[in-house]
């Protein structure tokens, strides 16, 4: 656009005089009415710096009226790691039209998926920073950021997907959305992230001796490292879009997800037993450049987050419908699906449960087990 164009770079005119190249800068402020300085040092180009001036304030003229135009249009950009068949992905494209119709065209959400701003963590800065304004992340990789965010990374806390969203629909979801705030990071919504179990290249995972001496690959959460661990595994964390060639070279030897990212990242391809352990729930979050949202209108902001909540209830259904279609197509494809014990895994990573240091944690752990028979 121009505007940008003229605020990022003044103009400027180098002219060739006898004493050599001289340049002249001129700035431009765009307020009410467009203002011209330029600073003229040699009267031979005052006949050229008028015209140039006539020019730039056609320019700048224009600019303004550009400027005027948009300038209550709010752009955010926003990045993820998922591909565009995934629901995360069409959640937000719904999102997007929902800005669309509520705010009039004025919000305009532009989405880049696939990794293509970089991995999780990168996506994550570039939100703190400002680069763009929007990421949906994996409350596991929040985990440095914010305590709280660990919770969901300790294994079989929820009964099913009815106690989970309980709790996190619940008050304290809201708080825990807010928990990585002071990081410049405020959750929007949850989106579901369903139950994740082990995939692996040679076997099946029957039982905990399954995982021991097997390279795992984890997300960036230092509570998912210490339940392989406890399960006998060497945990090693690798970028979501790195994983499937981690895989295939043996950098690893399975991984954990739910069937939705196992189908949709053809980890199937490489990977040919998935064990339905569940061992975790972690949802993804949609996160926002909180200094971004502070300077948002009070308006803009309940228009944004009323279409970030439909978009959260749009991809919890799609979900649910989807999740049973995959395992299906997992089967079709040969993928050996196994439905191990769940105890002896609980019992092996119940020491990480017994032991949990952080106040919060353990709080929202005990109000996670209030209601586990309660949502039913
Ligand atoms: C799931 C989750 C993502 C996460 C990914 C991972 O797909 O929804 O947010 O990045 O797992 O294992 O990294």
């Amino acid at each position: 656009m121009l505007a940008p164009f003229l605020l990022c770079r003044p103009p400027k005119l180098i002219y060739k005089s006898k004493r050599g190249y001289q340049i002249y800068f001129f700035s431009i402020t765009f307020c009410e009415t467009p203002k011209i300085r330029c600073v003229i040092l040699n009267p031979v180009v005052k006949l050229v710096m008028k015209k140039i001036k006539k020019i730039l304030m056609l320019i700048s003229t224009c600019a303004l009226l550009a400027c005027n135009k948009d300038s209550d249009v709010v752009e955010i950009r926003m990045g993820h790691n998922m591909t565009e068949q995934m629901t995360v992905h069409k959640a937000m494209v719904y999102m997007q039209n929902r800005l669309d119709k509520l705010s009039d065209g004025k919000i305009k959400l532009k989405i880049y998926p696939n990794s293509q701003l970089g991995n999780s963590n990168e996506t994550l800065t570039m939100v703190q920073q400002d680069i763009i304004q929007m990421t949906s992340i994996s409350a596991a990789n929040l985990e440095n950021f914010a305590p709280e965010m660990s919770l969901f990374s300790y294994p079989y806390i929820f009964e099913d997907s009815a106690h989970y969203w309980g709790f996190l629909d619940g008050e304290f979801g809201k708080k825990i959305l807010q928990s990585a705030s002071h990081q410049n990071m405020t959750g929007l919504i949850f989106f579901d992230a369903g139950s994740r179990s082990f995939y692996l290249k040679q076997n099946s995972v029957e039982s905990p001796a399954d995982i021991a001496g097997r390279k795992i690959r984890v997300m960036g959460s230092y509570t998912a490292k210490k339940m392989i661990e406890l399960l006998g595994g060497s945990p090693q964390s690798i970028p979501f879009g790195e994983l499937y060639s981690a895989l295939q070279q043996g950098v690893v030897d399975g991984a954990e997800n739910n069937p939705a990212s196992f189908y949709e990242t053809r980890h199937y391809e490489v990977c040919k037993y998935f064990s339905l352990d569940e061992h975790t729930r972690v949802p993804d979050l949609l996160v926002v450049n909180s200094k971004f949202w502070a300077t948002l209108s009070k308006e803009n902001r309940e228009i944004i987050q009323q279409a970030a909540s439909e978009a959260g209830l749009f991809q919890r259904e799609l979900w649910a419908e989807n999740d049973k279609s995959y395992m299906k197509k997992l089967r079709e494809l040969g993928v050996i699906i196994t439905y191990p014990d769940k105890d002896a895994f609980f019992q092996a990573v119940k020491p990480m449960l017994d032991n949990v240091s952080n106040d919060s944690v353990n709080f929202y752990l005990k109000k996670i087990e209030e209601i586990r028979y309660l949502e039913k």
